[in-house]
């Protein structure tokens, strides 16, 4: 039986500032983020929209009538979490109707966590065929302003149904993973935006692809040569390329067949969004399957999945006859084309407005998301449909 994708949609927000404009107010020459680091835009959230409205908004058009009743189970995977106990995917629950007869979890291992989700939703459904998963990867990516980390900052969601035969993509059963304990990016409890050290979380990302690619062989994965297509954790998009170099290398011989055509257009997206942690390889799956003018049936695509701290996962998946008609492209391109940008004032005034605690607070209307956060009261969060 096959498992997989059966559905795939993105939300971000409505808003986003130029690396340009970042590049000129930190004085240095735009082209170090334009294509040092591979990123022309970071994707920002308003003061009203966080990681649930994203989320909500990324699942509400998949969570069709026909879908919500086979919902067994929603997946949050995210490390930008609202409440250090009640799981975002509550509120997702509450705002999209789905049935009470359902499990609601948030899964947390920095950018990775999505992965575990997809990974496990889908050994659930070869348990039990009759369920679907929802599995929704939000992010807020934050750094401090003016730190080395600021201009790979991002904000998106994905939202995925996981489901047998499915009609996008069928996941391959090998996989590949390797773990261990390393200090490369962090953020305590008290912080609200991340910690790194740069160099060191580059280095261990690679070691990790390495380690994982080797684990993804001895369980029976495919050939560097039958994965035609690649998608990587892409925390800017420079860094797809580093990885996409180092599988390279580490398979001399059938890396040389391989040209940077197989991972471009999963680039796309990413570079005009920023990083979304655990959205960030998905977005990057979804670039690949709308941009890439060839037809992708049948062939297999290589995915490494990486999460600071650190976890990273390499499997693989091939594409399903007719998967075009199920993807929302042209929502999806609408939805980054109609952004609009932000000066720099707004954009830290925004950031900080963001980070602030609030004990009660009404929200300013900006968000035309299909979901905002109107209030907090007591802490509580409310949030709204925008009509
Ligand atoms: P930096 O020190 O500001 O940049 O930090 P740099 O000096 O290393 O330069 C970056 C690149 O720009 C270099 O290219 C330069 O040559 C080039 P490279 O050698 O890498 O190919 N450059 C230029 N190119 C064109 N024209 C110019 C120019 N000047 C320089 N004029 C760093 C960069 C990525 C370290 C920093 O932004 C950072 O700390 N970012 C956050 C951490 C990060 O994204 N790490 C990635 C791996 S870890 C990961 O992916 C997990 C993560 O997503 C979190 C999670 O799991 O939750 C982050």
């Amino acid at each position: 039986m096959n498992v997989g994708i059966d559905s795939i949609s993105l939300c971000v927000p409505e808003s986003y500032y130029s690396l340009a404009d970042l590049a000129e107010k930190h004085g240095i020459d735009p082209n170090k983020y334009l294509y040092g680091i591979g990123q022309e835009k970071m994707a920002v959230p308003s003061p009203d929209e966080d990681i649930v409205t994203l989320a909500a908004g990324a699942a509400k058009p998949i969570v069709t009538d026909e879908v919500r009743d086979s919902i067994s189970t929603v997946i949050l995977a995210t490390e930008s979490g609202v409440d250090q106990s009640k799981s975002a995917g509550l509120f997702v629950h509450g705002l999209l109707g789905l049935k009470p007869n359902c499990r609601v979890v948030e899964f947390k291992q920095a950018c990775y966590g999505a992965t575990a989700a997809l990974q496990m939703a889908t050994d659930m459904v070869r348990q039990r065929p009759e369920q679907k998963i929802l599995i929704i990867a939000s992010d807020i990516a934050r750094y401090e302003q003016d730190s080395q980390g600021e201009c790979t900052q991002g904000a998106g969601a994905l939202a995925m149904v996981v489901s047998a035969n499915p009609r996008i993509l069928n996941l391959h059963r090998a996989r590949g993973m390797h773990s261990f304990d390393v200090m490369d990016f962090w953020r305590p409890n008290n912080h609200k935006a991340a910690q790194v050290d740069g160099q060191l979380s580059i280095e261990v990302y690679l070691e990790s692809m390495r380690q994982a690619w080797n684990e993804y062989k001895a369980d029976g994965g495919h050939e560097l040569a039958e994965l035609p297509w690649l998608c990587f954790h892409q925390p800017f998009t420079k860094m797809a390329k580093k990885a996409f170099t180092a599988l390279t290398e580490s398979e001399p011989e059938q890396g040389q067949a391989l040209t940077g055509e197989s991972y471009e257009h999963s680039l796309l997206y990413g570079r005009q969004i920023g990083n979304t942690y655990t959205a960030s390889l998905y977005i990057g799956l979804l670039s690949l399957l709308e941009n890439n003018p060839q037809d992708l049936t049948d062939q297999n695509i290589g995915l490494f999945s990486y999460g600071s701290g650190s976890v990273g996962e390499f499997f693989s998946a091939s594409v399903v006859p007719g998967y075009r008609e199920h993807l929302r492209t042209e929502e999806h391109q609408q939805m980054l084309a109609d952004r609009q940008a932000l000066s720099h004032e707004k954009y830290s005034a925004w950031f900080y407005q963001s980070l602030a605690d609030h004990k009660n607070q009404v929200m300013p209307k900006l968000s035309n998301r299909p979901y905002r956060l109107e209030k907090v009261e007591e802490f509580r969060r409310v949030y709204g449909v925008n009509d």
